[in-house]
């Protein structure tokens, strides 16, 4: 992803007239909450980030296709389409099919597809998400998408090999962008890979261990959240049928205390905001909690210490609201 936004700036994109960086202002349409990665990427690049509020059937579709066909500043769009974006929603056909066919203003508009948790399931029902770029082909936009894949979470963080796959004139043009960056990929990573997972029968009885070492925290997760936090009003959140993340919204303005207090009581949370463009979440409410790291145990003991957090941070609220 950030080897295509660079080429992307700095060559020319099959059907583009000119090099991003030489257009006067370049913009990403980000569905929040989303990616911190992703927001980091635009951030670095000085590409502007536009948020567009996500549905249970992805972005709200009505607003990207507005953005897109207004504005040929606006040149892509971060999509992660299944689980753990962080709510956990599986774009709809639907969804796939507008992003597909929508007019866009900019010739040269890319969908940053980052299917990052394609196989990872946390259910006996594994969501079915649809294919973009044979949809993107049948529209006549046949260049329109990059999809991304990533066995980073998958076999090893920070070691795992990265997919990219995308209309043959997109992948010619990266493969001699690629060229000039390296002359080799790590071909060891890649044979340990393909020993290891074999094949999708492979990933998949691979992905299942996976399930039994996360679906225990999730549940604790679930169980904790309900048991320390229902009924009281102060939150809600999300039960993902996969991927690695759970959404906790908590009450306006609450969500940094939250973070803050945790870390003083030596619990580790992704910083507040970093779901929102700018690490700015204008209501200060989400939180994203990633439980598949740390052991059970500890996973229980962080849980219970947040909740206690959320209960301070939000009774604390309402009772400065009620003097
Ligand atoms: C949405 C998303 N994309 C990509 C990645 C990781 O990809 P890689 O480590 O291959 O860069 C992650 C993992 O944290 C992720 O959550």
């Amino acid at each position: 992803m950030h080897d295509c936004l660079v080429h992307a700036l700095l060559g020319v994109l099959p059907g583009a007239e000119s090099r991003w960086v030489d257009q006067e202002r370049v913009a990403f349409l980000c569905p929040v909450p989303g990616y911190d990665r992703h927001f980091a990427l635009c951030e670095r690049f000085g590409i502007d980030m536009i948020p567009v509020p996500m549905t249970a059937d992805g972005p709200d579709m009505d607003e990207v296709e507005r953005l897109a066909a207004e504005n040929p500043a606006v040149k892509g769009i971060w999509c992660v389409p299944k689980y753990s974006n962080p709510d956990g929603v599986v774009y709809s056909d639907e969804t796939v099919a507008r992003l597909a066919r929508m007019e866009t203003a900019a010739p040269d508009f890319r969908i940053f597809w980052d299917n990052a948790y394609a196989v990872h399931h946390l259910t006996d029902e594994p969501a079915e998400l649809a294919d973009l770029l044979g949809a993107c082909a049948e529209a006549g936009n046949p260049d329109r998408a990059f999809v991304f894949g990533s066995t980073s979470k998958i076999t090893a963080a920070g070691a795992g090999v990265a997919f990219f796959g995308s209309s043959p004139a997109n992948v010619k043009w990266l493969l001699a962008n690629n060229q000039k960056r390296s002359i080799g990929p790590d071909k060891i990573n890649q044979l340990r890979h393909a020993l290891f997972l074999r094949d999708a029968d492979g990933v998949r009885a691979h992905m299942e261990r996976q399930r039994a070492l996360l679906q225990p925290k999730f549940e604790a997760v679930a169980r904790i959240l309900d048991a320390e936090l229902g009924g009281t009003g102060l939150a809600t959140w999300t039960s993902p049928k996969g991927g690695y993340f759970v959404t906790l919204q908590v009450p306006d303005g609450c969500a940094k205390d939250v973070v803050r207090r945790a870390a003083e009581a030596g619990i580790v949370l992704t910083p507040a905001g970093a779901t929102h463009p700018y690490g700015d979440d204008p209501r200060d409410a989400v939180i994203r909690i990633a439980p598949s790291f740390p052991g059970l145990a500890e996973v229980e003991q962080a849980m219970h210490g947040l909740t206690v957090c959320v209960r301070l941070a939000g009774y604390e609220q309402r009772a400065g609201r009620a003097a």
